[in-house]
């Protein structure tokens, strides 16, 4: 089941894919705020009519487990510190869940950590600009999701220590700022 919360903060090295939920819930209306869409998606035919009027002309789909790695768990720690890691994007991140379950936290104006919890059939939208991270959960440890894209995507990853603010940014900063 889909659910968004407030992180709790108390995420380490060793327990960053545990749940850490705070007990406060977040609803879809302030997600929407600051510019991040939800969707739950059954079918085929809804998300394929979702990716037609947003102009995701391109998909393709990742798994993400030790699996993907051949079982190699230092490469796998790699990737997963890697994702962890603050970061926002020029272009949109949309991701579609199939299979196994996710985190991925958001900032909000604040500046503090919303969680969303991701299984199949849920679909997020994360704006160009946004600062967000992502984790698999200690309860699954794998994911299988489709990532939708407009043309080329740039999947560059923009972390939050080397402080750039491109345009992206700005923008975005600018429009969730009413
Ligand atoms: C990405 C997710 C993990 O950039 O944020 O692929
Ligand atoms: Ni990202």
């Amino acid at each position: 089941m889909v659910a968004f919360f407030y992180h709790d903060n108390k995420d380490t090295p060793e327990n960053f894919t545990d749940e850490h939920s705070s007990g406060t819930p977040v609803t879809v209306e302030r997600l929407k705020q600051l510019g991040v869409l939800y969707y739950y998606v059954t079918s085929n035919e809804q998300l394929n009519s979702i990716a037609k009027a947003r102009n995701y002309k391109n998909r393709d789909e990742i798994t993400l487990n030790l699996d993907s790695f051949n079982g190699d768990l230092g490469a796998f720690n790699a990737k997963m510190a890697q994702f962890y890691k603050e970061h926002y994007h020029e272009d949109e991140e949309i991701r579609y869940i199939v299979d196994g379950e996710g985190y991925f936290d958001v900032r909000d104006v604040g500046d503090q950590w919303i969680r969303a919890k991701l299984n199949a059939g849920d679909m997020l939208i994360l704006p160009a600009g946004i600062y967000h991270r992502f984790t698999l959960s200690s309860a699954q440890k794998n994911i299988k999701a489709v990532r939708l894209f407009k043309d080329e995507p740039k999947w560059e990853a923009i972390n939050r220590d080397t402080d750039k603010v491109t345009e992206a940014r700005s923008d975005y900063v600018r429009g969730i700022a009413v």
